[in-house]
Order: C-alpha cells, then sequence, then structure tokens
C-alpha cells in the first residue's frame, strides 16, 4: 500500500483508521473520503468530499492520487437497515459495487469490511466457522453476504486483488457507531463514565463478538500487507478477539466503577438481530493464513475506555 483511499471516512472505523494509516504510510498518501466535511480529518492530509454512489466522481479521486489501494467503508448498520431496508440495501450495495468497479478499472487492491451480521439463525451458534451456512436475516446481512461473494467475484474473474475481514462489534472511543446491534458496548462505557447507569437495548444473556479498535485497525492493515499466496480464502475471514453478554460486560465496568447500575429496555428488533447472530466465532483461517492474534480482551479494553473517557469527561 503506497497511496491509500478511504471512502467513509468520516464513520466510526473510517475516523480512526485514517490517522492509524496516515502514521504508518505518510499524511500525504492518505486520502480520506466521505459524504460530509469532516475537519479533523482534513487537518493533517488530503480530504475529498465523496458520495461513494457516483462513481465517475470516485474513479476521478483514485486517478488524481494515483491511488492503489481502497478502503470501502461505507455502510448502513444492521439495526438501522431494518428500519429501511431499500434505502440500506441501495447505499452499502451501490457504494461496494462503485469501489469494486473503480479498483478493476484502476487496478487497485480492496477492503470491504464484513461483519458477524453476515451470519444467521441457521449457522452454528459457538465456535462457527469460516465456512459454513450463511442465511442472515437482515438486510445488513444479505449485504454483507452478495459482498463477500461479489469480491470473490472480481477477485476469480478479474484478477482484483479484494481481501475482508467480518468484524465482530467494534468499541471504541474516538467516534461513536450508529444504528449497529452492538452499540450498547460502546454506549455503556460513556453512560457509566457520565451518568453510573445505562439501560440496555439488547437482552442480558446474549453473547456476541466484539473487539477493540486497535486490534480492528491492526487486523485491516496485517491483512492487506499479507503475502496473497498465503491466503486460501478473501472474502471474507472470521476474526475474534472476546466474546460476552451485557452482563458480563457491566461486571468488568462494576469493578471500576462499583456503583454502575443497568436496566434494560429491550428493542425488539436489536434483540432478533442479537439472538440471529453467532456467540462466537472460530476465527483459525486468519490466525493460519495471514498470522491474525488479537491483543485485547474485555478486562484490559474496559480499563483503557473508561481512562480514556473519563479523562476526556474532565
Ligand atoms: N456492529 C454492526 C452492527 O451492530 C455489526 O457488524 O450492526
Amino acid at each position: 500500500m503506497k497511496h491509500i483511499l478511504i471512502v467513509g471516512a468520516g464513520g466510526q472505523i473510517g475516523s480512526e483508521l485514517t490517522t492509524y494509516l496516515r502514521k504508518i504510510y505518510g499524511n500525504a498518501n492518505v486520502v480520506a473520503t466521505d459524504v460530509r466535511e469532516c475537519k479533523n480529518l482534513a487537518a493533517d492530509g488530503p480530504f475529498e468530499v465523496l458520495d461513494a454512489l457516483n462513481a465517475t466522481s470516485m474513479a476521478s479521486v483514485v486517478a488524481r492520487h494515483n491511488i492503489d489501494t481502497i478502503f470501502n467503508l461505507v455502510a448502513l448498520l444492521s439495526a438501522v437497515g431494518e428500519r429501511n431496508p431499500q434505502m440500506a440495501w441501495g447505499v452499502n450495495m451501490g457504494a461496494l459495487m462503485n469501489s469494486l468497479e473503480v479498483a478493476r478499472q484502476h487496478h487497485c487492491a480492496l477492503f470491504t469490511p464484513s461483519s458477524i451480521g453476515a451470519f444467521g439463525p441457521t449457522s452454528p451458534k459457538d465456535g462457527t466457522p469460516q465456512d459454513t451456512i450463511m442465511q442472515p436475516t437482515t438486510v445488513y446481512g444479505i449485504c454483507k453476504v452478495t459482498g463477500e461473494l461479489l469480491s470473490n467475484y472480481y477477485h476469480l474473474k478479474y484478477g482484483v486483488d479484494t481481501r475482508s475481514v467480518r468484524f465482530p462489534g467494534i468499541i471504541s472511543n474516538v467516534t461513536q457507531p450508529g444504528g449497529g446491534t452492538t452499540d450498547y458496548a460502546v454506549e455503556i462505557y460513556y453512560e457509566a463514565v457520565r451518568n453510573g447507569k445505562y439501560t440496555c437495548a439488547v437482552p442480558s444473556d446474549v453473547y456476541m463478538d466484539m473487539i477493540y479498535m486497535p486490534d480492528a485497525l491492526r487486523a485491516c492493515v496485517e491483512l492487506m500487507e499479507a503475502d496473497p499466496r498465503q491466503l486460501i480464502h478473501r472474502n471474507s475471514f472470521n476474526i475474534a478477539s472476546m466474546s460476552f453478554t451485557p452482563e458480563i460486560i457491566a461486571a468488568e465496568i462494576r469493578k471500576h466503577i462499583p456503583e454502575f447500575e443497568m436496566d434494560y429496555y429491550i428493542d425488539p428488533v436489536k434483540r432478533e438481530i442479537a439472538e440471529s447472530w453467532p456467540n462466537s466465532l472460530d476465527d483459525t483461517c486468519a490466525r493460519q493464513e495471514w498470522g491474525w492474534k488479537p491483543e485485547w480482551d474485555l478486562e484490559k479494553m474496559t480499563t483503557d475506555m473508561l481512562n480514556v473517557i473519563r479523562s476526556r469527561e474532565k
């Protein structure tokens, strides 16, 4: 990777991936784009307003900056997607299709995140294998499975260097996610610091895979830098680092804030989605094919999240 384009850079992943990549590859070599102006991303490197649904504009940015690698991070998440499935399909697939075509025409590598949401109620729940039944029941998941298949198709048919990971719920302290089912695991930290209590929309005993942002960012770079001869899979790799329920994360927070209280006001849409997703993924293929290894667990992450949020809220 020498000249990188990030599409959807203003979102939860993009806002941190831009900074992370600029540190490694140089500020001038990482072009951040988003449908909205993002002042913080424009401060230390190139930024352009780009509507990912406009293929001509995307191709023009790629040509002008001599881009060789695209990170397509545009997505409406699972819960918000259920409120407007047609729009979710249009945005998620439109951005992907344009990224694939621009990557094909301009000889770029392409990273697009997939998700635990690509699995569904008929997938094995525990230790969900890399290659297994994928029949998601959300439009978000349907987009992810279709995206995986299309990305593999572009690799096989046109030789485009497409790569992807199935992200667990990502926990971070810079930009909050919006409209996802795993968002509770981010909100809970902010509410614990600010108010000492949190009302959770996901049932107390539902396990989902989660990952801390530093591990998620490292996964993007390690996969894109991996020797292609080692990759049996491409779109998309299971990765895992921790799996917990709302009760388990609340108990971890109580080790730092003993008076922390949590109650529940269940969102039926989030409940159904959360219950349809795996409890924990098997990430053996990612470990074997490109050396994936998580560095953060729930305990370490909780200490870090609370410290960062506390210092910022002072
Ligand atoms: N975090 C996403 C969501 O909850 C899953 O990839 O929608």
